[in-house]
């Protein structure tokens, strides 16, 4: 099934390729009388004919650097000032697919409308897969699996997602945890980073922050007195995967068959476990 749609695609995309072409041909060669008209002609299909099979040279990547250790600032980053599982990820894509890499900083809300005002190439930044993401942009496959978890005081009576109920709860916005913490129901404040809900938790303003995993851990370890609670039955399982915009298959391709190798050969794996051991 997925295939059929796959070819049915690459054989419109043909077509479409195909159709340009004989257009762009069509109205060169009609007023090719004087030799201004045809070099004019012969630079409009050279041009075309580049574009057919112009390899990607560089990708415009963008991410929200605060969401270690998927991706932080750092004075000497991987990428620049940009460091991370994400941005070391983004670096192995540059020099698998031998094409340079660019990374914008932007909000985490901001990513996907930069990407379909076409403002940047694709997105890497720790970003869930949903349903409602997916209509707007392609997911590339997913390269990490991932989950909500609780933050809480040490000595925290909170030992599940139901003991939240009537709790001052954090999130940061537009998070999945925001998404998370609404269809459970409950009342809670959202803030711009996680951070900051680490210092409402800390200076004992909120009860509980709800975040990602691996950036659950890493709070808990650069601030005493936290410990993260799980639940499983609440909170289900989350993909991690970049996104381009919808359409964009040669990107789509070249991103996926990079993220494969790396899934096949552990780099991703290995990448994952020393940012996270650090
Ligand atoms: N996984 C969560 C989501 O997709 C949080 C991602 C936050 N990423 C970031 N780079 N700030 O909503």
């Amino acid at each position: 099934m997925k295939k059929k749609v796959l070819a049915m695609m690459l054989t419109a995309a043909m077509a479409a390729t195909m159709f340009v072409g004989c257009g762009e041909k069509k109205e060169a060669e009609a007023p090719a009388a004087s030799s201004a008209t045809s070099e004019a002609a012969e630079e409009t299909e050279a041009t075309a004919e580049e574009t057919a099979d112009a390899a990607i040279e560089k990708i415009i990547f963008a991410t929200n650097p605060e969401f270690p250790p998927f991706e932080f600032i750092t004075p000497d980053g991987v990428i620049g000032e940009f460091d991370g599982i994400d941005m070391a990820i983004a670096a192995k894509i540059g020099e698998m697919a031998g094409v340079e890499i660019e990374m914008q900083s932007m909000e985490f809300d901001s990513l996907l409308v930069a990407l379909q005002n076409g403002q940047i190439d694709a997105t890497i930044a720790g970003m869930t897969v949903t349903e409602e993401r997916a209509k707007s942009v392609d997911f590339t496959t997913p390269y990490y699996t991932a989950t909500q978890v609780m933050i809480v005081k040490e000595d925290s009576e909170i030992a599940a997602a139901a003991d939240m109920d009537g709790k001052a709860i954090s999130v940061v916005q537009g998070y999945t945890g925001e998404t998370v913490v609404q269809e459970l129901g409950y009342e809670y404040e959202a803030f711009k980073k996680g951070t900051e809900c680490i210092m409402e938790l800390m200076n004992g303003k909120c009860d509980v922050v709800v975040i990602d995993s691996a950036t659950a851990q890493k709070y808990v370890a650069d601030n005493a007195g936290l410990k993260i609670v799980e639940d499983v039955e609440a909170f289900g399982a989350e993909e991690y995967a970049m996104a381009v915009q919808k359409g964009n298959t040669a990107l789509l391709d070249l991103l996926n068959t990079a993220i494969e190798e790396m899934l096949a050969d552990g780099t991703i794996s290995e990448l994952s476990a020393q940012y996270i051991d650090a």
